[in-house]
């Protein structure tokens, strides 16, 4: 019989006559209730399920049995049916007492666990990036250019085509233009490009400041090529400028020896070749021995022992007049460097692309 068949009947209907079947009766109860605490105790919802299962005030067993045993009883038996449901109810009450102290108690214990901070353990450690190899290259440019007085400034990556061309001694129909397709921003009044060269941060810096003048400058640039293993739509360039009274050739030549030693170490070379930029008169592509073959000739070098680094020259004199400098009074020279290029020569990476895919593989190489 299940408890609910049971405590839903009399005692009559039970066959509970006297004391002692009213005894055996609560006997069995109690026995059950015993059974039952062991299987529910051991987790919160059953034991939550259980309890209101015996204590329930509407059904619960306890519940029942007043009603049904005791409320019903004949009155011969309602004495001993009351003194055996006391005696139920103390012990129901007792257990369920003991219970909830050990469950308390081992909920505590396992809260304590999990909070428990080992300080032994060693820490989580958290992966964090490195500075790209561009960034690294970049760092490195501007610590040699630092180092013998320029100082670091950025510009604007769009740009009117006045100070991308026409003040760098560019006009509208100038042949030069042909290599520096760019992109032209659509929509604003005025129109705009993207940068194809970090040389107009020339002129804005000479329109801000008087001379003496020594800045490089980093950035991104643009230009409408074909991507292959050696260019893309974009790439990063520094520029550098000097001008100030006095400033010679000589000045020019000692400070790109100056860069090629501290970037590619004491051994290299340097070597100018004529070249032609509209605002550098005269121009120059600058030249290093070879890092490969240390200028012997090699199939990098395609056996010539030198290797193109970038354009310079001397500042010429019309662009000046752009700025309102005094041509007659002030000198100097610029240059401006492919900073992938350097980064690929340097670290000896064959393939453009790889410089922005950002294959994991590929960056760890350079921590
Ligand atoms: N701006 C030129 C280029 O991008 C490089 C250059 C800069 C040459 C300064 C001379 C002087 O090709």
């Amino acid at each position: 019989m299940t408890m609910i068949d049971l405590t839903s009947k009399t005692l009559a209907e039970l066959g509970a006559a006297d004391e002692a079947g009213v005894a055996a009766l609560f006997a069995d109860v109690r026995c059950r209730f015993d059974e039952q605490v062991a299987i529910h105790s051991t987790d919160r919802e059953s034991w939550k399920a259980f309890l209101v299962q015996w204590t329930g005030r509407k059904s619960g067993t306890l519940s029942q049995i007043t009603d049904n045993w005791l409320k019903a009883s004949p009155p011969e038996l309602k004495r001993a049916v009351g003194q055996e449901l006391n005696k139920l109810k103390a012990h129901v009450e007792a257990i369920i007492e003991e219970k909830r102290v050990q469950i308390e108690a081992v909920a505590e214990q396992s809260a304590q666990l999990r909070d428990k901070i080992d300080l032994s353990l060693p820490g989580i450690e958290r992966p964090i990036g490195t500075r790209h190899v561009i960034r690294q290259t970049y760092e490195e440019l501007e610590r040699i250019f630092r180092s013998i007085g320029f100082s670091v400034v950025e510009g604007p990556e769009i740009e009117t085509p006045y100070y991308n061309f026409e003040a760098l001694n560019i006009p509208e129909h100038h042949p030069a233009r042909d290599n520096m397709d760019t992109f032209y921003l659509e929509g604003s009044r005025t129109s705009h490009l993207l940068r194809t060269h970090t040389s107009p941060m020339q002129i804005r810096t000479m329109e801000k400041e008087k001379p003496p003048v020594r800045i490089v400058v980093p950035g991104k640039v643009y230009r409408r090529d074909n991507p292959d293993s050696t260019h893309g739509y974009m790439f990063h360039q520094i520029e550098g400028l000097a001008v100030d009274e006095d400033i010679t050739f000589c000045d020019f030549k000692g400070t790109v020896e100056y860069f090629v030693r501290e970037f590619l170490g004491p051994k290299a070379k340097t070597r100018l070749r004529p070249s032609y930029f509209p605002f550098t008169e005269p121009s120059a592509e600058v030249d290093a021995t070879c890092h490969v073959c240390g200028g012997s000739g090699c199939r990098v070098c395609k056996f010539s022992g030198w290797i193109e680094l970038f354009g310079a020259g001397m500042v010429d004199p019309a662009v000046y007049g752009f700025v309102k400098y005094d041509a007659d009074k002030l000198s100097g020279f610029a240059f401006g460097m492919g900073v992938d290029r350097l980064a690929m020569m340097k670290y000896g990476i064959s393939e453009l692309p790889l410089l922005y895919q950002n294959d994991v593989r590929f960056l760890r190489q350079f921590p």
